[in-house]
């Protein structure tokens, strides 16, 4: 496994590609517009010849804070459960804990039971509910890790 980091303000096709077929709710081409000129960081993972991405972790990190914000993250469904989701998750909250941002937070809808239990293998708690929050009766919970 390999990941490779993606600083420049532009997220690669195939990336946008992986998510509209393969997420559960896929941003909107202008969605994926509007993070182009946010300050963000893209973790990619790709298989052993790395020909293919196989998944790729999108934070949000802001200058002058210490909190980066995991917009989202995925693995090409050939590819999950094989431990490569916790891989993604631990080497890219590392990297960016080396970079200052020390804490994480991020949204995960209520009932993405694999999701949660990733996110909790990695130290993140439960901080609220938020209700509505990706549609009418579709709840999130706000996870954090390094938040009280
Ligand atoms: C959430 C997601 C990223 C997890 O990726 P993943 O690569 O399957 O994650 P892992 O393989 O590290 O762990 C998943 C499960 O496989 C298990 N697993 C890991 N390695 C394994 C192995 N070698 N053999 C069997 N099981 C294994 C883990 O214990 C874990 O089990 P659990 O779900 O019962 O806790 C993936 O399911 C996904 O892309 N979902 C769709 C997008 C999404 O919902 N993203 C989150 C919201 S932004």
């Amino acid at each position: 496994m390999n990941v490779a980091l993606e600083t420049k303000l532009t997220i690669p096709p195939a990336i946008i590609e992986l998510d509209h077929e393969f997420f559960p709710h896929p941003w909107s081409m202008r969605d994926w517009e509007e993070y182009r000129h946010d300050h963000y960081r893209l973790y990619k993972v790709f298989d052993k010849n790395e020909s293919q991405i196989d998944g790729f972790a999108l934070y949000q990190c802001l200058g002058g804070e210490d909190c980066s914000h995991l917009l989202k993250i995925m693995i090409r469904p050939s590819k999950r459960k094989s431990g490569l989701g916790n891989f993604l998750l631990d080497k890219s909250m590392k990297d960016l804990a080396s970079l200052g941002w020390i804490k994480a937070y991020l949204e995960v809808e209520e009932d993405n039971l694999s999701a949660i239990r990733l996110y909790k293998s990695q130290n993140f708690n439960v901080l609220r509910k938020i209700v509505h929050f990706y549609g009418h009766g579709r709840h999130a919970l706000a996870m954090g890790t390094g938040i009280a």
